[in-house]
């Protein structure tokens, strides 16, 4: 299938490196990916609708119909047969000076010779991108933009002001490219910022924390969403798990500032943690932790391959660093 997915603004990278790893964590068989701006376009074998639907950093997935100069989009409307199908067409232009109601009144015409308008709630809907060149699409996902919003740590019944906003909870945990079904764990759970937006994900989450009010507030907040998830007090260097128990690690540990480590340095917290999460996850396997600087990666053992990183500046004095390893 071809597809294309616009992605959000928020970050230079981020949300193309999130697209990447939900499509390497469904196990899609990638033939090509390109990207101009946020437009990520991609040929891929198997369950699109699946990666769609974990994606968080993104406007909208679709599937690419047809790409070239207007006329020749126009040429392809003209040939679709909708039967008596209601269909909607939204135009955007991706860095151009661009008024879409002038692009989507003729296609709105084209297509209108074998369907019906409908704005609201259409069966198809067409979404036109003008890049370096036109590209057409039919929606396949729309990303609910507002759930993540209010789903955020403040709006929540236990709140600290430590939590990732989900979208940054979501794209962390599809950095840690654990399939659907499977097992993430958060040894740091704090509020359950992550623990919670991998339950919304359809995942299994394993939260913990050494603090008992952050087990108890995300265990109540976990209740509500997901039946089959667990959250336990332990301490991040000595987790009670077997081995292999989960498909990938997604966490936010303390950077040494407001969230405490009960006077442990962070370099010694880090190097039991990553010795943990090596005891626990087999090869092949990844960890997405958020580091607050780039050479605390070197606290990672050999065992651990690193794979990527993205920096993201949160205020003057606060860099988050979405780092990804690999077991090896
Ligand atoms: C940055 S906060 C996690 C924020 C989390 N992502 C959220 O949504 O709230 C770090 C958490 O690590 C916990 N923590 C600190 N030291 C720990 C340790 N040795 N083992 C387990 N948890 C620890 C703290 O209690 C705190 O809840």
């Amino acid at each position: 299938m071809r597809a294309f997915i616009e992605l959000s603004g928020e970050h230079p990278t981020l949300p193309r490196a999130e697209a990447l790893a939900a499509i390497a964590a469904e196990r899609l068989d990638l033939r090509s990916a390109s990207f101009a701006g946020p437009l990520l376009r991609i040929d891929a074998i198997g369950p699109m609708e699946r990666v769609a639907r974990r994606i968080g950093l993104a406007h909208t997935v679709c599937e690419e119909l047809v790409s070239g100069d207007f006329e020749a989009i126009r040429a392809f409307a003209r040939d679709m047969d909708l039967a008596g199908r209601t269909f909607r067409v939204r135009a955007r232009g991706l860095g151009t000076d661009l008024d879409p109601s002038t692009l989507e009144g003729p296609l709105g015409a084209d297509l209108g010779r074998t369907g019906h308008v409908d704005l609201d709630f259409p069966v198809d809907d067409f979404r036109l991108l003008v890049a370096d060149e036109f590209v057409l699409g039919r929606v396949i996902h729309r990303v609910d933009r507002s759930r993540l919003e209010s789903t955020k740590v403040a709006h929540r019944a236990f709140s600290r002001p430590i939590s990732l906003h989900p979208k940054f909870a979501r794209a962390l945990v599809n950095l840690s490219r654990v399939p659907m079904a499977g097992t993430v764990l958060d040894p740091f759970c704090g509020t359950g910022g992550v623990v919670l937006e991998a339950a919304a994900m359809g995942m299994r989450p394993i939260g913990s924390d050494r603090d008992r009010a952050m087990v108890s507030g995300t265990r109540a907040a976990l209740r509500g969403i997901a039946s089959d998830g667990h959250v336990a007090l332990a301490d991040a260097g000595c987790l009670p798990l077997r081995p292999g128990a989960v498909h990938g690690v997604a966490t936010d540990p303390p950077y040494g500032r407001a969230s405490s480590t009960k006077g442990e340095r962070i370099r010694s917290l880090y190097d039991r943690a990553f010795r943990a999460f090596a005891d626990l996850l087999p090869r092949g396997v990844h960890a997405a932790v958020v580091l607050p600087d780039p050479s605390m990666a070197d606290e990672a053992p050999d065992s651990f391959e690193f794979v990527e990183a993205h920096a993201l500046r949160v205020h003057r004095s606060l860099v988050r660093h979405f780092c990804v390893f690999v077991r090896v």
